[in-house]
């Protein structure tokens, strides 16, 4: 059998920090299932483009580039290629209430081709059921976060995911991250800095763990 393909989309800049962690356990959960796993890891940031141009040459009549981006840049293959994979994770830290714009550019056009507008035809032409996960962490702690309204903000993300790849998105929150290693460099004080050094301590062993069981179980599943 044809090894699993998964797609590990890191939309933080930073290669070593929470967001970036996370997929990584997540990888290694990948690699420690039972199936044989190609896993392919991305970090967006290192790639130029754009979100969607609105060229609509993935909506023109018989179009060479009806139902895929037609926009030619650094991600116009992977698009594809994530398209057709068994699984992929998404990794975004939250920035002012949403994932960054790199991932969201990157969803738009992974999106919208696989949206089409012909009467009486089915509107969504993704080639297969994806499954996929978001992985997202972020300074505020759960009550906050939650009080803070970010479950609204990021449903049309998970909503759009689901409807053009078929599955409803998991989804891993990771609360109160550690933002800086050496935090007496920066000023942060307006923070809980004491009780962010112990729940990185405690709990971001728990969130990787998790993160690693998400994994395996995704791919043991897909
Ligand atoms: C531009 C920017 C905006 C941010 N906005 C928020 C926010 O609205 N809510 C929040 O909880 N954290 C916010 N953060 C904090 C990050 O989500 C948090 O530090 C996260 O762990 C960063 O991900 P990384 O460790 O993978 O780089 C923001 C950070 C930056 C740089």
């Amino acid at each position: 059998m044809a090894a699993k393909r998964v797609y590990i989309i890191n939309g933080s800049p930073r290669k070593d920090y929470n967001t970036a962690a996370l997929l990584h356990a997540f990888a290694e959960g990948a690699h420690e299932s039972n199936s044989e796993v190609e896993v392919t890891e991305v970090n967006l940031y290192d790639l130029h483009f754009t979100g969607c141009r609105e060229c609509y040459a993935c909506k023109l009549r018989d179009g060479r580039n009806y139902g895929q981006c037609g926009f030619k840049d650094d991600i116009t293959e992977l698009l594809q290629e994530v398209a057709h994979a068994d699984v992929v994770a998404f990794g975004s830290p939250i920035y002012f209430s949403e994932i960054t714009a790199q991932l969201r550019g990157f969803l738009e056009r992974l999106w919208y081709p696989f949206v089409q507008f012909k009467r009486g035809e089915t509107q969504i032409i993704s080639p297969k059921r994806v499954r996929t996960a978001f992985l997202i962490p972020m300074n505020l702690t759960e009550m906050a976060m939650r009080r803070s309204g970010y479950d609204a903000l990021l449903s049309p993300v998970l909503q759009w995911t689901e409807y053009v790849f078929g599955y409803e998105p998991q989804v891993q929150f990771c609360f109160d991250t550690l933002q800086y290693r050496d935090y007496d460099r920066y000023w942060a004080d307006t923070w809980n800095v004491e009780g962010k050094k112990r729940r990185h301590e405690k709990q971001f062993p728990i969130d990787l763990q998790q993160a690693r069981q998400l994994g395996r179980k995704m791919v043991e599943e897909s």
